[in-house]
């Protein structure tokens, strides 16, 4: 008998120790306190429903007495009457040494919930502070979300996390992240949530989180596609007061979401709505820097008839190139700024001898020698990266050396500049001049590979010819920004690419 009443205790030690709790705890914990007893049955009733978990080991017969303690569960969950049966006369525990082990075992089961949860707290908001980091890092707005969608599901190890963010069009949050399913999988009607009549929805509206599933008359919206969804939880994704978005976390088991996950989940989503913004900031200044060099390089060339475009073709060319080349997708971009803005020196040169359709002298060629250092200067002044400011600076010279501002060889020159040297080149040959037809592709072919390692690199050269002909040719028979009807002057014959000493004697133009 006492070995039993041992065995209890240390039952009762282990289940405190677990700190957690949960039906199948509440089973074995009135299991034990029936043995403990040796009560002929016991239950636990839920205070706040009433639902009833009876253990009945024995019949319950004779006088029977009942015991009851009230169990308060260490989480924020509803309390549980316990009610133990058993002979009025069982000498076997006395009723006050009872008392006396369930409101022991009640309180190390709290403290030992306590002490984890202060444990996971740590562990969590270290986390989150570790990704809060990382995530200020990042600024492509894709990037952001995926990494949003990524670090909510890890914080509370969930299964699936969809990312809305609100378009003000449609008044809809649509789908633009997802992490365990790929957003193209998600189905339409779950990919675009309309605000009225959905919980996604009701969360955008009142800015406070709502778990899931929430009351019925908001579960309309049943995402079916989640069948094996049992447990959720959605949060706003907040920019100061206004809600850009939301975050729903979901579960493949039953769970009952902790105020401390909430909690973090929320911040959470805070700080991803500041992430968000700042990257949908960024986007926009970069739209609109990128706008305001199109619109630059489209007046450049508007100065000239001839040109009309030539930069935008250059930059989409050079942007071509480099995706080619597998550079990164920060170079790649920079490639067609730096084609946008590779001849923008240009505007400190004279209209007389920009557009000068006969011979330069030596003066107006020096005039016109100058444009990629004038160029990088004016890149300098309104704070461009040192990429684009150098790859302008250096456009103009040849792999071999004996180009200009520096007479830079091979690698000295950055890669950038060289690969809108190769760019330029074929626009430029392909482009009609006041003096000469334009090169038909192969003739221009022909000339980039005769020039390879002279003028140009030729891996840059290899790649440019390894692409697709009617890719290249799209962009060149584009009107391209520029949208000039260029006019074919006859009577100038046919000038073709060559060498700088000889494309001297032409007209300006030409310089590409
Ligand atoms: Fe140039």
């Amino acid at each position: 008998m006492a070995d039993k009443r041992v065995e209890g205790c240390l039952k009762l030690l282990e289940l405190a120790s677990a700190g957690k709790f949960d039906s199948r705890q509440l089973v074995i914990l009135l299991e034990t306190l029936v043995e403990l007893s040796a009560a002929a049955a016991g239950k636990a009733v839920r205070e706040d429903t009433g639902e009833e978990i009876w253990v009945a080991p024995s019949p319950p017969s004779g006088t029977k007495k009942e015991i009851k303690f009230r169990l308060k569960p260490p989480d924020s969950g509803p309390a549980w009457q316990i009610v133990l049966l058993r002979d009025d006369n069982s000498p076997y525990l006395r009723e006050d040494l009872l008392e006396g082990i369930i409101l022991r075992f009640q309180w190390l089961w709290q403290r030992e919930a306590r002490c984890q949860r202060i444990a996971w707290r740590g562990a969590a908001w270290q986390k989150l502070l570790g990704v809060l980091l990382l995530l200020a890092e990042r600024l492509e707005v894709q990037q952001v979300l995926n990494y949003v969608v990524q670090w909510s599901a890890r914080l509370v190890g969930a299964r699936y996390v969809l990312l809305r963010l609100h378009d003000a069009r449609t008044d809809k949050l649509s789908l633009a992240a997802a992490w365990g399913i790929e957003v193209e999988k998600v189905p339409a009607e779950i990919r675009e949530a309309p605000v009225e009549g959905t919980v996604a929805g009701k969360v955008f509206q009142e800015g406070k989180p709502v778990i899931w599933p929430p009351a019925a008359e908001l579960a309309s919206f049943f995402p079916r596609f989640f069948s094996e969804v049992k447990s959720g939880v959605i949060v706003p994704v907040k920019f100061k007061n206004e809600v850009l978005g939301t975050l729903s976390i979901y579960d493949v088991k039953e769970r009952t979401w902790r105020k401390e996950e909430i909690d973090l989940l929320y911040t959470f989503g805070v700080c991803a709505g500041l992430a968000v913004r700042n990257a949908l900031l960024v986007r926009q200044v970069e739209k609109f820097h990128r706008h305001l060099l199109e619109a630059l390089s489209f007046a450049l060339d508007m100065r000239n008839p001839y040109t009309a475009g030539h930069s935008w073709r250059v930059g989409v060319l050079a942007r071509k190139i480099a995706v080619r080349m597998g550079l990164p997708r920060e170079l790649v971009d920079k490639a067609y700024l730096v084609g946008l803005v590779h001849d923008i020196g240009k505007i400190a040169v004279r209209d007389a001898v920009l557009a000068k359709p006969g011979p330069l002298d030596p003066a107006e060629w020096e005039e016109i020698k100058r444009h990629p250092v004038v160029g990088a200067e004016i890149l300098a002044k309104v704070g461009m990266d040192e990429d684009t400011i150098l790859a302008v600076r250096y456009h103009h010279e040849d792999v071999a050396g004996g180009g200009y501002p520096a007479g830079l060889k091979g690698e000295e020159i950055p890669l950038l500049a060289r690969i809108i040297r190769v760019a330029d080149a074929y626009d430029a040959m392909t482009s009609r001049r006041s003096y000469r037809r334009s090169l038909e592709h192969e003739e221009a072919v022909e000339e980039l590979r005769r020039y390879a390692g002279i003028q140009f690199d030729p891996r840059v050269v290899e790649v440019f010819l390894s692409l697709p002909r009617a890719s290249i040719q799209e962009v060149i028979s584009s009107k391209g920004g520029g949208g000039y009807n260029i006019p074919f002057i006859e009577g100038f014959g046919f000038y073709g690419f060559e060498l700088r000493k000889k494309v001297q004697g032409v007209g300006a133009d030409n310089l590409y």
